[in-house]
């Protein structure tokens, strides 16, 4: 009998990566080479597909809540294996994290133990990975709120939830957080299908005053939680040290007032110093100024470096960048707007990005820059505009930029 196990450790509390995994029945949302699954037996029985077409059925042999697995047994599969028993296990380590660990024992057929071992352990590790995807990942295309204020907001949030945006960018110092839970509220979107991102504001840096805020804003978001906070600038002249408010936000994350957390507008020193504070795994995302004339390499090649997501803020250059020769050429070839090849281009590269618009038809359109596939040649082209023209950098609150 040979047998394998494979771990991850996430930044999120065990009860909610056991809620997000789901039971047995919901294995295939976060196993993407699973394209179909099927349930029999009351729940008990489930056949997947893979890729190949071909059927795998499990069942289901034990399952706790409280202790947070649940085991199963393969009845059929197109694996050199039988006797397969496997185990799906959330374990808390402290409060805010939590280690997933999927093992399995099987006696190969007709191939080596090593062979069979090493084929399970892939399968494991991949799905572990994908799991850690789906609970950490930033969704990438998003509208934000920046500048819109009162009817403006609401509208726009109207407009964007009804165009299908399901992500929302806002932030305390836009002083709309108000108008966009209320616009939310009477859009009758289910909570649970929404991302909503908020921000700390330089005076609620401090240890006392960081969670209260993030209590206030939740209040006027009409929510329980936000999906992500991020601390909205570094403390000017590092008045707040970077360790204590990125300690009291993995606190209010510890509270369950914020699914993830993350930076904005930081150095690679600001960065490093986040990260020894909190760990790289705790932070989800930085987000920039970056689009076509401000490329921002070094930020990217860091936080790269160390699993931390980019978010391109001001992917459009406030509009700056619709009228350049090259996108709009690009934009041309592909019958697409300018503002659909920016943001391809970013999504192309990996970030999320936010634009804001208050016109339903941009809305719209900036949507369908999903669809948009840009070329090498493309990508290229726009790779050469950057001519580190940064848009935002307000004295006395912008660090010393790399
Ligand atoms: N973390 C930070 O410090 C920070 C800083 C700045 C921004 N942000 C976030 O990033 C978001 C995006 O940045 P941003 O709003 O400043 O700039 P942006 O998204 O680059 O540009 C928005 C501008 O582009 C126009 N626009 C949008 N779609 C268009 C289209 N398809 N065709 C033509 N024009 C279009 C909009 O005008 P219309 O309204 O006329 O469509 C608006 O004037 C903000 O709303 C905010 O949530 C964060």
């Amino acid at each position: 009998m040979a047998s394998t196990i494979a771990r991850i450790a996430l930044p999120v509390a065990a009860d909610r990566v056991w809620q997000l995994i789901g039971g047995f029945h919901s294995l295939p949302d976060w196993l993407p080479y699973i394209p179909s699954s099927a349930l029999s037996e009351g729940g008990r029985v489930r056949t997947l597909a893979n890729p190949a077409g071909e059927a795998i059925v499990e069942r289901l042999e034990a399952f706790n809540d409280k202790e947070r697995f649940y085991s199963y047994s393969i009845l059929k599969a197109p694996f050199a294996a039988k006797d397969y028993f496997a185990t799906l296990r959330v374990k808390p380590d402290g409060d805010a994290a939590s280690v997933v660990e999927w093992s399995g024992s099987f006696t190969p057929v007709g191939v080596s133990e090593q062979e069979i071992t090493q084929h399970f352990h892939g399968i494991y590790t991949d799905g572990l990975s994908a799991l850690k995807e789906k609970i950490m990942s930033i969704p990438a295309l998003g509208i934000g709120t920046f500048r819109l204020q009162g009817e403006v907001v609401i509208d726009s949030v109207r407009n964007g939830l009804e165009a299908g945006y399901r992500v929302i960018d806002t932030a305390q110092i836009y002083g709309n957080e108000a108008e966009v839970g209320a616009a939310i509220a009477a859009s009758g979107v289910p909570r649970a299908e929404l991302f909503i991102t908020t921000k700390i504001w330089i005076e609620n840096l401090s240890k006392d005053k960081l969670i209260p805020s993030l209590r206030e804003s939740l209040a006027k978001l009409r929510t329980d939680y936000v999906d992500l906070t991020l601390i909205h600038w570094p403390s000017p002249g590092g008045e707040v040290p970077v360790a204590e408010y990125m300690a009291a936000l993995a606190e209010a994350r510890a509270l369950g007032l914020t699914r993830q957390m993350g930076v904005s507008n930081f150095t690679v020193d600001l960065m490093r110093q986040a990260i020894d504070a909190v760990g790289a795994e705790a932070i989800a995302t930085n987000q920039v100024e970056l689009h076509p004339y401000l490329q921002n390499r070094k930020v990217v090649e860091f936080a790269r470096q160390h699993g931390i997501h980019i978010t391109s803020y001001m992917t459009l250059a406030y509009g700056k960048v619709l009228g350049d020769p090259v996108i709009r050429q690009i934009a041309a070839r592909h019958h697409a707007t300018p503002a659909q090849v920016a943001l391809a281009w970013a999504m192309k590269l990996g970030y999320a990005v936010i634009p804001s618009s208050t016109k339903r038809a941009n809305l719209d359109s900036n949507l369908k820059a999903r669809d948009l596939k840009l070329s090498d040649d493309d990508m290229a082209q726009i790779a050469a505009l950057d001519r580190g023209e940064r848009l935002t950098s307000p004295a006395g609150l912008a660090p010393v930029w790399d």
